[in-house]
């Protein structure tokens, strides 16, 4: 069901990384009820993504699977290059796939830590890399927006490998988009709050303590629509969002006003 002009996504050409997800599959649907051409990466089998493209009834041309593991560097270029093959041009690169691995500090293990910063900082990385090249290759004044969190200022406990890469997301983002603005890239964030799908919900459903401290964090009082979260990223890939650069756009239902009495 579409929120904005039906139409305001047409002609833009995007990739979104981690698209199969819980959140990835409510963004992608809703960039392609928006008129979008979408590269939907993934790690997730070829008949699965496969089956998922049926369901949405999205003619071919329009979105294309692609499977790629963005912590290696080789796979990250390569798809964005088959994107490009794909697609003819890119306009927006959303980096958005991510992970955590919950768990006191003091038990966090090396894997843990390489893991989380592997995808959710070093990923990004690669994939807003090869695509802002391409932009600047093919003169497109595109964008490249990236899924961060609230936490990325807050330091939530038991997730601090996540909150770290969220945090280094933002400056990578701020970086980023100081030195591309002269080439008309424009670099954003959203950072979603406690979403009712995906790795919130998971924890929400499997460690009291987290639950109970979530429960108290949101001001609104209720897990976050991944909707919402799709929401703000169609207006930071329409013309709308055209004069922001450098911004984080915070999207978590007050959240970030934690701690909550
Ligand atoms: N769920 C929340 O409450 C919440 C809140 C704020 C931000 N976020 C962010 O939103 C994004 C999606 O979160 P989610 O809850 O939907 O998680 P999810 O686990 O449901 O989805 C993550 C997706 O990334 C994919 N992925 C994993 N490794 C990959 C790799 N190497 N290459 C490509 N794709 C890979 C997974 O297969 C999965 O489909 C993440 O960046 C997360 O940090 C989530």
């Amino acid at each position: 069901m579409p929120t904005f002009s039906r139409d305001c996504l047409k002609g833009k050409n995007i990739l979104i990384t981690g698209g199969l997800g819980s959140i990835g599959k409510v963004v992608a649907e809703r960039l392609l009820a928006h008129a979008a051409r979408l590269v939907v990466n993934d790690v997730v089998p070829e008949d699965e993504a496969g089956h998922w493209i049926a369901a949405t009834g999205c003619p071919a041309e329009r979105c294309r699977y692609i499977r790629a593991d963005i912590t290696n560097s080789l796979e990250a270029r390569s798809l964005v290059s088959r994107t490009i093959k794909f697609l003819s041009r890119l306009d927006v690169a959303l980096c958005h796939a991510g992970l955590v691995r919950p768990g006191p500090i003091l038990e966090c293990s090396e894997r843990d830590w390489d893991e989380t910063l592997a995808l959710n900082l070093k990923g990004a990385f690669l994939v807003a890399q090869s695509a802002a090249s391409v932009m600047v290759q093919q003169g497109i004044k595109g964008k490249i927006i990236f899924t961060s969190s609230w936490v990325q200022d807050v330091p939530w406990p038991e997730i601090t490998p996540y909150t770290v890469s969220k945090s280094g997301m933002k400056m990578l983002m701020r970086g980023m988009a100081r030195e591309l603005a002269a080439k008309g890239i424009r670099v954003n964030a959203i950072a979603p709050g406690i979403v009712a799908v995906g790795m919130a919900k998971r924890q929400w459903e499997t460690e009291p303590d987290y639950r109970r401290r979530a429960e108290k964090a949101i001001p609104l009082g209720f897990m976050q629509p991944p909707e919402s979260v799709a929401d703000a990223l169609i207006f930071l890939c329409s013309d709308a969002s055209d004069y922001m650069t450098g911004a984080t756009l915070l999207i978590d239902g007050g959240c970030s006003l934690y701690p909550m009495d």
